[in-house]
């Protein structure tokens, strides 16, 4: 587990500017619901401060003179204006729903279709956790932002500009004390917030990476099993969770701290009020009422204060969870259609690699110079150890990945002046690592031809050679695979992707194939299954069989990039190469595997190849 696997990147505490008017064009063209909850929170304010007003006039008109008309008068205003509050209340928390779902839909559609996009490059140094985060929680965040962010800052500054306003009509004299008081509050306010959002971010930070650990941990179960590093790994994940409980700890504490320093100065404030309203009442200055508007105006005010910490740090934590889901949406894919690119109907014909250099990343070239001409229909087996380069060859046609250098040409055309949907949607491939989406087995062979009928989904599966073993199934087409395809081995998933790619009736054929050893009668089935598409498209096959070397019209040894040896079987045989060497090692050891312990020979009809 990396320090730096799905590490947040730091917020530099400022607003940035650009950002804020790039969520507000979230909300643009929902503007309607955006008015109407602004009007609404604007009502609920006023009337807020209105009913304290209508008590003062209680006390005041009706209560203390004793007054049964004015009562009545003053009931009904208040019963009318309680029925408007409900309303405008529902109001805006309704519009409020709808408008967040609203964005969080949109952006969430934006950057589905934006990762649908994006190259294998950026896949390559993106962890999959972070992508996550990007559409899950941020998408969240900004949602909350737009709708409860923007009621709180409305709500705040509508609370405390209205009950001001109010004060001042009452008594400006004390509405100025008030005044030169929030300043003070506010100093206040900010110097907690600062140091909460510290110890907030900090606890956040890490438990990103507690959720990329656990991710690991889930992703990765076999494999910590296997070697046995549940111990170390727990061990790790302690030390990430004694961190966090830290950072939570002293943000909890500052919080704890911060309400009753508030409350405090807040004692002060309504203690300097109810003495000088008192001795201004006394006066005839200010009435009973008055001093009661006072004081239920001042808790008023004091509540927008009092969260301002909260605010603030959502606003901060949605502002940056912007910057990153936008940094996603400005990532332009690597490999697009130039501007001239044309859909070409076929792209059956030979395939030229013309000097082609390829690297990943800058300074470590994996391909460098590579020629070579396929002829249409011809089969090509790579071979060659590990890291050689082979799947980066097949990378390259499907056009996962362009040439640094050099060009491809596909029956005479740089590939890259067609669209990737021309050459992709004629490829079929069979990955090293064989890929199913969780659905039937059915859906997944016919992933790539959704108009192929049943009958169709069986012949292809017929012919790929995993029919035989889908009517094994419990539910046979219609069983579910689990996600990935983990309710199947290996060989079976591999099967079911050939039977995908013999549906797809491609006209280039890749095979990477899977170095996990499948067992001999499902390698049988494969091997039969990969002849049939051999036979009717150029293909490209990734060879660890030694049957499917064999079979092959042209066999190419790479070694760091470079072709080292090419030919047929018995040509490169007969150079007693490099080619002869894996052979016949290879050779040697299939044939060891089949002899049982005892020493009988099971398989005595494996003759030599040459
Ligand atoms: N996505 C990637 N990002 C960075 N480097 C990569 C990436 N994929 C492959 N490489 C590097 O490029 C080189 C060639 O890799 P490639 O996958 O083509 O090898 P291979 O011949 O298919 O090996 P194997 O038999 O193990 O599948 C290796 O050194 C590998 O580390
Ligand atoms: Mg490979």
């Amino acid at each position: 587990m990396s320090d730096t696997y799905f590490e947040e990147e730091d917020f530099d505490g400022q607003f940035n500017g650009r950002t804020l008017l790039r969520i507000l064009g979230l909300v643009r063209p929902h503007w309607r619901f955006v008015a109407g909850f602004m009007t609404a929170i604007g009502i609920v304010s006023f009337l807020e401060s209105y009913f304290t007003l209508l008590t003062k006039r209680i006390i005041d008109e009706a209560i203390i003179p004793q007054n049964a008309e004015a009562l009545r008068e003053i009931i009904s205003i208040y019963a009318v204006i309680v029925v408007v509050f409900a309303v405008m209340v529902f109001t805006f928390i309704y519009l409020a729903g709808v408008l967040g779902h609203r964005v969080q839909y949109d952006l969430r559609k934006t950057l589905f279709n934006h990762l649908q996009k994006l190259s294998f490059s950026y896949f390559d140094r993106t962890p999959v956790g972070w992508i996550m985060s990007r559409l899950t929680s941020d998408t969240e965040r900004i949602a909350e932002l737009v709708t409860w962010g923007m009621l709180d800052v409305t709500w705040a500054i509508m609370n405390i500009t209205i009950s001001l306003i109010f004060m001042l009509t009452i008594n400006w004299q004390l509405a100025l004390v008030v005044c030169a008081l929030l300043p003070l509050l506010l100093w206040v306010a900010v110097w907690f917030k600062q140091r909460i959002i510290v110890q907030y971010r900090l606890a956040r930070k890490i438990n990103s990476k507690i959720t990329g650990s656990y991710n690991e941990n889930i992703t990765g179960v076999r494999v910590i099993k296997a070697l046995g590093r549940e111990d170390k790994n727990l061990e790790e994940f302690g030390i990430l969770t004694s961190d966090m409980f830290g950072a939570s700890y002293r943000a909890a504490w500052l919080s704890a701290l911060f309400l009753p320093v508030v409350q405090l100065l807040t004692a002060v404030a309504l203690g300097a009020i109810i003495v000088s309203g008192g001795l201004q009442a006394q006066t005839g200055g200010m009435t009973i009422g008055g001093i009661q508007a006072f004081i239920a105006y001042v808790t008023f005010m004091l509540w927008p204060i009092q969260d301002i910490a909260r605010i603030y740090a959502a606003m901060q934590q949605a502002i940056a969870s912007a910057e990153r889901t936008f940094s996603l949406i400005d990532t332009e894919p690597e490999v697009v259609n130039r501007p001239e690119a044309v859909e070409v109907e076929t792209i059956a014909g030979d395939i030229e690699f013309d000097h082609v250099e390829f690297y990943y990343e800058a300074d470590k070239p994996v391909l460098r110079d590579f020629s070579l001409t396929v002829k249409q229909g011809e089969t090509i087996a790579l071979v060659g150890p590990t890291g050689a380069g082979k799947s980066t060859i097949v990378n390259l046609i499907c056009r996962f990945y362009e040439p640094k250098h050099g060009v491809i040409r596909i029956n005479g055309h740089d590939y890259m002046d067609m669209t990737l949907h021309s050459i992709q949607s004629r490829i079929g491939m069979v990955l090293q690592t064989p890929h199913l989406f969780s659905g039937t087995v059915r859906e997944n062979i016919r992933y790539g031809r959704l108009e192929a009928t049943d009958a169709e989904v069986e012949d292809a599966a017929q012919l790929a050679g995993a029919h035989d073993f889908i009517v094994t199934l419990d539910d046979g087409y219609d069983t579910q695979v689990g996600e990935g395809g983990n309710m199947l081995s290996v060989g079976q998933k591999q099967l079911i992707s050939l039977a995908r790619a013999v549906l797809a009736k491609p006209e280039i054929f890749i095979m990477d194939e899977a170095t996990s050893s499948v067992d001999t009668l499902t390698e049988a089935l494969i091997q039969r299954g990969m002849e049939q598409l051999m036979q009717r498209s150029t293909s490209f096959v990734i060879a660890h069989r030694l049957s499917t070397i064999k079979r092959a019209d042209r066999i190419i040894v790479l070694k760091d990039g470079q072709i080292d040896e090419m030919g047929s079987h018995s040509q490169l045989m007969q150079q007693r190469g490099h080619y002869y060497r894996l052979y016949t090692k290879q050779f040697r050891e299939e044939r060891e595997q089949q002899y049982d312990p005892y020493g009988n020979v099971l398989a005595p009809e494996v003759a030599m190849g040459d």
